[in-house]
């Protein structure tokens, strides 16, 4: 069983979520590969597909989403899981699963490539790396509440989906 996690990051923190959902795998006996969008990697010869991207504006990165639809036969074909790496802070009583918080590819994809899962994920973010437009967004009033300071990654449910990917692919 060959597995390939694909991601797209523009600060990093997704890559972080990807790198560790290969290296769960492979404590569950899965080979498994985690490589870029950008590096427009090659899915013949993996038996199974994770593709990750952050979210910005309510959106998969463009270069995720393409990512996607360009390969949308093979992806048919195989088991696949997609995850969203986004918010940051919650209104209290929400949940990462509520349906708002799904990015608006998502549905799309639903009927492209029928994935077995999307999973939305916590984010992080630091101020000091982002880039010009990135930082007057979070100046915006109606932002500013909902794009705080700090790494609310929750390492125990990725790895969590991890060995349920594992099982679902016949792994221990
Ligand atoms: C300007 C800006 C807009 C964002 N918009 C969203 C959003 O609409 N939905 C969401 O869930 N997260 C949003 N986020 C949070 C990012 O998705 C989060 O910081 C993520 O972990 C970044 O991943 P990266 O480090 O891989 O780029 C936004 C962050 C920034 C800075």
């Amino acid at each position: 069983m060959n597995v390939i996690v694909v991601y797209k990051s523009r600060y990093g923190s997704t890559r972080e979520i990807a790198e560790f959902i290969a290296e769960k795998l492979r404590e569950h006996g899965v080979q498994a590969d985690a490589r870029s969008v950008d590096t427009a990697p090659d899915l013949e010869g993996y038996n199974a597909v994770v593709i990750g991207s952050a979210v910005y504006m309510e959106h998969w990165m463009k270069e995720a989403a393409e990512f996607v639809r360009r390969n949308r036969t093979v992806l048919a074909e195989r088991p696949v899981w997609l995850f969203s790496s986004g918010p940051l802070q919650l209104e209290p009583g929400a949940s990462p699963d509520d349906p708002e918080l799904e990015p608006k590819e998502i549905g799309e994809f639903r009927e492209i490539i029928h994935p077995r899962d999307h999973r939305v994920f916590f984010g992080a973010l630091d101020p000091g790396r982002l880039g010009l437009q990135h930082r007057l967004i979070r100046k915006l009033p109606a932002a500013r509440a909902l794009l705080p300071e700090g790494d609310f990654r929750n390492w125990d449910d990725i790895e969590a989906w991890a060995g349920d990917i594992a099982r679902a692919l016949g792994t221990p």
